[in-house]
């Protein structure tokens, strides 16, 4: 393990390259470094996000704080390697004054430390593992976390008589978080978790841990996947019989995502699961996004969408707020916002930078023909219980 420093070295002096950052005095456009994974596994993440900021534009012009807005759109493939080179390359040759996007957890872990060195505020549109926002100051984030999925549907399923649990979950950060907070509330609530299962984040075979749920046998299995691995695992949970198992299946709403849910099939009917966001939210807020996102693209929002649309809003309100102004100002005029998403309120709170969010408790149902998460309780205002720590 000799090279361990020296890349550590390597990476410091490429960090300490990096150019200072532009500030108001530039009357040139604002650039926003958007990199998503628009090719490979998460390719639906980055369709999605790239819909929803278009769509932001299209709607709100590409103006703000007096400067023109311009949105550089960078394909990572989800590969965090990828995703560090290209936000390198962002502030260093196109001096964006954000950098946004970041479809995995391990994306925006990258380049944490590039945001932090070069003073540029990163908005988090996807990842959701609760530490990002402590991986650099700058970070801001308008997605979710999964222990805000996880501590709700924990708590309704042990109001639910459902006792007994087996957890399955990805195999990296927000895996990890979806399995501890959804367990801990369970134990906590006088339930037993009799397992606990993960698969790989890349290529997952599900069938093995499948065989694992039927042979322990729980009250219920509880899933988190990551956004695009939903219709494959309920595929396969119905061709082992399992949706007629008596297991229940519980999830956190990555697994019924609205990008794939209507193409699930009856075997997501019934399916309670805890989200921030449904494209069946009854808004009057939610109800025109969605009817402006379908106009434009012929798929439906999901909670991806909301996150980068959300996202887009942050940056336009700070970008007013501080009259075009980067850097520093324009982190401070992120922090503390408050406005209606389509998802609800939500607010960006000023000492994490993490959102603060109603999370729902949902219940897959067939709504004019079409599969929708049915909202039918909620817990208000929440914020990340993981830091709380
Ligand atoms: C993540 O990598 O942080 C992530 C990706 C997709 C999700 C949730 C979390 O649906």
């Amino acid at each position: 393990m000799h090279r361990r420093p020296l890349i550590h070295a390597f990476a410091a002096a490429a960090l300490a390259a990096l150019m200072p950052p532009a500030h108001a005095a530039d009357t040139g456009p604002i650039k926003i470094g958007l990199i998503l994974p628009m090719t490979g596994q998460q390719a639906s993440t980055g369709r999605q996000i790239d819909a929803a900021v278009k769509l932001w534009q299209a709607q709100n012009g590409n103006k703000a704080g007096g400067r023109n807005v311009e949105v550089i759109l960078k394909d990572d493939a989800s590969v965090p390697d990828n995703t560090r080179r290209l936000a390198q390359e962002l502030v260093v040759n196109d001096k964006v004054a954000v950098l946004a996007g970041f479809g995995i957890t391990p994306s925006a872990m990258a380049t944490a430390p590039i945001a932090t060195q070069s003073k540029t505020p990163m908005v988090v549109m996807a990842a959701a593992t609760s530490a990002i926002t402590e991986a650099s100051p700058f970070i801001v984030r308008t997605s979710f976390t999964l222990p805000q999925a996880a501590v709700g549907l924990a708590e309704w399923a042990a109001k639910n008589k459902i006792k007994k649990v087996v957890t399955l979950v990805a195999d990296y950060g927000p895996g990890f978080d979806a399995e501890k907070y959804f367990a801990d509330r369970i134990v906590l609530n006088g339930g037993q978790v009799l397992d606990k299962l993960r698969t790989p984040l890349r290529a997952p075979d599900f069938a093995p841990v499948l065989q694992k749920v039927r042979d322990v046998n729980p009250d219920a299995l509880f899933v988190f996947l990551p956004s695009g691995q939903g219709a494959a695992f309920m595929k396969q949970f119905a061709e082992r019989g399992l949706d007629k198992s008596g297991i229940r299946l519980i999830a956190t709403g990555d697994v019924t995502d609205d990008d794939q849910l209507a193409d699930m099939g009856d075997v997501a009917l019934g399916v309670v699961n805890s989200h921030h966001y449904s494209a069946a939210h009854d808004s009057p807020t939610n109800k025109k996004f969605v009817a402006a996102f379908q106009a434009a693209n012929k798929f439906r929002p999901n909670f991806m969408a909301v996150g980068g649309y959300d996202g887009m809003r942050v940056i336009y309100n700070a970008l007013n707020a501080s009259k075009g102004a980067t850097g520093e100002a324009l982190l401070a005029a992120m922090k503390g916002q408050i406005f209606e998403s389509p998802r609800g309120p939500v607010l960006i709170d000023g000492q994490t930078r993490d959102i603060v969010q109603d999370m729902y408790i949902r219940k897959v149902e067939r709504v004019g023909g079409q599969l929708y998460n049915v909202e039918f309780d909620s817990i208000k205002a929440m914020k990340d219980p993981g830091k709380s720590k």
